[in-house]
């Protein structure tokens, strides 16, 4: 069977969540929704602020090598939202496809899902996924990539297998 569970963190980006000001919804529903396939060991709210995103994401990666990483809130277009920024600074390479699915998939749903400017990447053996900041678009889009993550995180981690069976 291999491993039971991956190690995940995930990182609820909120200038008010941070301040206490508002009470983070989406980083408890992720967690909840991952449950199904990894252990939640690390989980934080903190300040739309790039240097700070940077730091944590480097430190979840590069100490801790979590298997990977969600985040939620700061992909759209306000002043604030440089959760791309910060992702793409940190990422040794993207992976375009896992981001336009959910674009992809969202458009059905909704229109305003061009406005996210989510990534998805790797640094290191970790996989690094933004998703918007609402309760509900991080549960459409996490939802997309759920049933890939497993096989992705074997890939990264040298499972040398083929692609050919098809999980769904
Ligand atoms: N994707 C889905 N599936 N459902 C949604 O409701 N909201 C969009 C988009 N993606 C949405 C979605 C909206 S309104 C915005 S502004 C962007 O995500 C960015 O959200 P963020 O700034 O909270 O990260």
């Amino acid at each position: 069977m291999g491993k039971t569970a991956y190690r995940v963190g995930i990182l609820t980006l909120s200038d008010k969540g941070s301040c206490g000001e508002r009470e983070d919804e989406s980083g408890p529903l992720l967690a909840k929704l991952v449950s199904a396939i990894a252990d939640v060991v690390r989980y934080q709210v903190i300040a739309d602020d790039q240097e700070e995103i940077i730091l944590l994401l480097n430190n979840w990666v590069d100490d801790l090598h979590l298997d990977f990483i969600l985040t939620t809130g700061g992909t759209g277009l306000s002043p604030r939202d440089v959760t791309p920024q910060a992702t793409e600074s940190v990422l040794d390479y993207q992976i375009p496809g896992m981001a336009e699915a959910m674009r992809s998939a969202s458009l059905n749903i909704t229109p305003r899902a061009m406005l996210s400017r989510a990534l998805v990447g790797v640094r290191q053996q970790t996989l690094i996924i933004n998703l918007p900041g609402s309760p509900k678009a991080a549960r459409e889009n996490f939802e997309v990539l759920l049933p890939v993550i497993p096989h992705a995180l074997a890939k990264l981690q040298g499972d040398s297998a083929d692609c050919a069976v098809d999980v769904d």
